[in-house]
């Protein structure tokens, strides 16, 4: 059987209503999985800082049964002038999966081209496809289905934004991205998006105007204004993006029963206040445990024999 790799929202096109069933199952199941993976082993490679993502991919697969091999990228070869494709051939002699979180979409690609063993994006500059199915588990659990929802992503059009682009269309969510004119999603994105959202029967809308486009939200999204590798100075990203911060007016804006998520780490009082990001809209902790679920019907799925 071919290997898969999961490196956008995309390779989960034909089956993520069923990643999300599995995820919640799985969940429900917690302590009583066996050891599907028993014996695999997840090599995971960090470009960049993280805490989530980390720990429940290592979580993940131990409870699955396998193991976890936590790398930085700078103290590989790959850092010191091997190249990403000779990487790629050597670590599938070894693992049954790579988790590879990274600056650069390209070189994600060239490692999922060349590893014989799935690949698996732990987020690059371009998209975070764990993160949009583990918050597809969280709206489904919230809000019980995804047709006639409403989410809008407030701020910096992303790598968060791009794969929630993705995975609302699938989903057959309507999504807003209400960004500034100059941090919009990524274009080809939006379009592709939009295409599978009209064949889905939803819609995908781009906005600059946070208070028109938080009428009747189900859903209000956020993400940081400054991401990992982005030199943006603080003092222009508020300039930018302060209009598109969630806080209590624009919360009282959607539907009463609106749920805040936010992909986290969180920057009180920038993208999110205090108030609404400890309130009782929030579901952001939930939403990070789903991480761990998700992972799971991902490594399940792509690393199963
Ligand atoms: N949301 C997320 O991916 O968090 P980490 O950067 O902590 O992994
Ligand atoms: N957009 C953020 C997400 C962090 C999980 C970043 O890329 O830094």
């Amino acid at each position: 059987m071919a290997k898969r790799d999961i490196i956008s929202v995309l390779d989960m096109k034909d089956d993520m209503p069923e990643l999300v069933d599995l995820a919640i199952k799985l969940k429900k199941e917690r302590g009583h999985h066996g050891d599907p993976l028993k014996g695999k082993t997840l090599a995971m490679i960090f470009e960049k800082p993280s805490t989530r993502t980390r720990i429940s991919f290592d979580v993940a697969i131990s409870e699955l049964g396998g193991h976890a091999l936590y790398i930085e990228a700078t103290k590989m070869q790959m850092g010191h002038g091997e190249t990403v494709e000779d990487t790629a051939h050597v670590m599938s002699r070894f693992v049954h999966g790579i988790m590879y979180r990274a600056f650069n979409y390209k070189v994600m690609d060239r490692l999922g081209e060349n590893a014989s063993v799935p690949v698996i994006s732990g987020l690059d500059d371009l998209e975070h496809p764990c993160q949009a199915l583990a918050d597809m588990v969280t709206i489904k659990e919230k809000k019980g289905g995804f047709r006639g929802k409403k989410l809008v992503y407030l701020g910096d059009g992303n790598n968060v934004c791009n794969s929630l682009l993705y995975a609302c269309a699938i989903m057959g969510m309507d999504m807003v991205a209400c960004c500034p004119a100059t941090r919009m999603p990524n274009a080809e994105i939006m379009l592709n998006a939009s295409r599978i959202a009209d064949a889905n029967g939803s819609k995908i809308i781009a906005s600059h105007e946070p208070k028109e486009a938080c009428k009747d939200a189900d859903v209000l999204y956020t993400d940081t204004w400054i991401s990992m590798g982005d030199d943006t100075p603080l003092e222009e990203a508020v300039r930018i993006f302060h209009d598109y911060q969630i806080n209590s007016e624009l919360l009282s804006i959607a539907k009463p029963d609106c749920i805040v998520m936010h992909c986290l780490p969180a920057h009180r009082g920038q993208e999110i206040t205090a108030e609404v990001m400890d309130g009782p809209q929030s579901v952001v902790f939930d939403e990070a445990e789903n991480r761990l679920h998700a992972q799971k019907a991902v490594l399940y799925t792509v690393m199963k024999d």
